[in-house]
């Protein structure tokens, strides 16, 4: 079946005993069995919940896995992912991430005991200068956050498992509509469905999607001795939402390419990153491996002042920490999802205080070029 039918039906069989067309939300925490030692799919919600595991089917079909994991936030899966790794092996991850992915990094992982070597991911020598032999995870984000950078997915996988590693790759930003890690040789797909898969700014969960059995058996035991798990109505919300992901995705991209040129003719502007943009070094690479440039363009207005100035005046955007939202959303990463950077890292990113991200909803784009240009006008 096609990847918009998929979204729409698939482990989403009728309920047998009641015919109903919409997984009900299965709020029961307990299953009763019927004879002591009996096996049957459910016994506890923790560990397993029909609501949560027909999104659990879903996600994974959608991302060409075979087994898919549904947690309580992004970063509950990533730190699920990174769990996969022992004390004292070293993880090669991209300079350009989430800040929390950074921050979980820093401030829990290595305390646990993983070393960490950050690289530019862009640049396949620095990532490789960076394996040792105890690498055991390459991890990386494409397009990167915020910059928009495009990192070339098969030429990663093919490196890490040269050196005995696994290639995990948060697919927050593209959703499975656009891009497929796994099917670019990638082990590991971690979302935060709290951004596109739910797509209505209503829910925090996240998701893990493999397809090797051995390692979907390590993740189901995290996930379930851990217990980070999405709850059966945030299952329900994600597994309504994904019926509409293709054609969100679609408006989301058209929405996009119109504001990023918009962006580009403004002189208040000093730079659009945009992946749709031939100029974009990673634009032949991002016609590769996407079927879209998303909804995602991040832009410069000089300084602090100007995007004070410029955040301060919206009217229609929200000017909030989030994407993926049907509503158009303004972002100061600095002071938002990447506060948790220090200078050095920052710079190293070339993340600036001038910088703001915007996830460019579904409104009507003369709508969201209304709000920039009385915005911009501030400066
Ligand atoms: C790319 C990316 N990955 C992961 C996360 C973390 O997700 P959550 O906020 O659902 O924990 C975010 C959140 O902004 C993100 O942007």
């Amino acid at each position: 079946m096609g990847f918009s039918t998929d979204a729409i039906h698939f482990g989403q069989e009728h309920d047998p005993a009641t015919g109903a067309v919409i997984v009900p939300i299965h709020f029961s925490s307990i299953f009763a069995q019927k004879e002591l030692g009996e096996g049957q799919p459910y016994q506890y919600s923790r560990t397993g919940n029909p609501t949560r595991a027909a999104l659990e089917k879903c996600l994974a079909q959608l991302e060409a896995g075979r087994h898919g994991f549904a947690f309580a936030s992004g970063v509950a899966a990533i730190h699920a992912s990174l769990t996969l790794l022992k004390t004292g092996d070293h993880i090669v991850a991209g300079d350009n991430l989430y800040g929390g992915t950074y921050r979980l990094l820093e401030q829990v992982m290595k305390d646990w005991g993983l070393e960490i070597t950050y690289a530019d991911t862009t640049k396949l020598d620095r990532v490789e200068a960076a394996f040792r032999p105890s690498t055991r995870m390459l991890y990386i984000e494409t397009p990167s956050n915020p910059m928009m950078e495009i990192t070339d997915l098969s030429a990663c996988g093919e490196l890490a498992h040269r050196h005995s590693a696994l290639l995990a790759v948060d697919n927050t930003f593209m959703t499975p509509y656009l891009q497929r890690p796994l099917e670019c040789g990638a082990d590991i797909v971690i979302h935060s469905t709290t951004k596109y898969l739910n797509g209505h700014s209503d829910g925090i969960g996240g998701a893990v999607i493999v397809s090797d059995a051995g390692l979907a058996e390590r993740v189901k035991i995290i996930q379930s001795s851990v217990g980070a798990v999405l709850s059966p109505f945030d299952s329900w919300l994600v597994l309504r939402s994904l019926k509409t992901l293709p054609v969100r995705m679609r408006q989301h991209n058209q929405n996009a390419a119109v504001v990023a040129e918009f962006l580009k003719k403004r002189a208040k502007v000093v730079e659009v990153f945009y992946p749709g943009f031939p100029a974009n070094p990673g634009y032949e690479l991002a016609k590769k491996q996407m079927s879209g440039f998303g909804g995602m363009v991040s832009f410069e207005t000089g300084s602090l002042e100007n995007a004070k100035k410029v955040s301060g005046a919206l009217r229609l955007c929200a000017f909030s920490g989030s994407l993926g939202g049907a509503e158009s959303i303004v972002s100061h990463p600095v002071t938002m999802s990447h506060s948790s950077l220090t200078p050095a890292q920052r710079e190293r990113s070339g993340l600036t205080e001038g910088l703001l991200r915007i996830s460019v909803g579904l409104e009507d784009v003369e709508d969201i070029i209304g709000d920039l240009e009385q915005a911009l006008g501030r400066i």
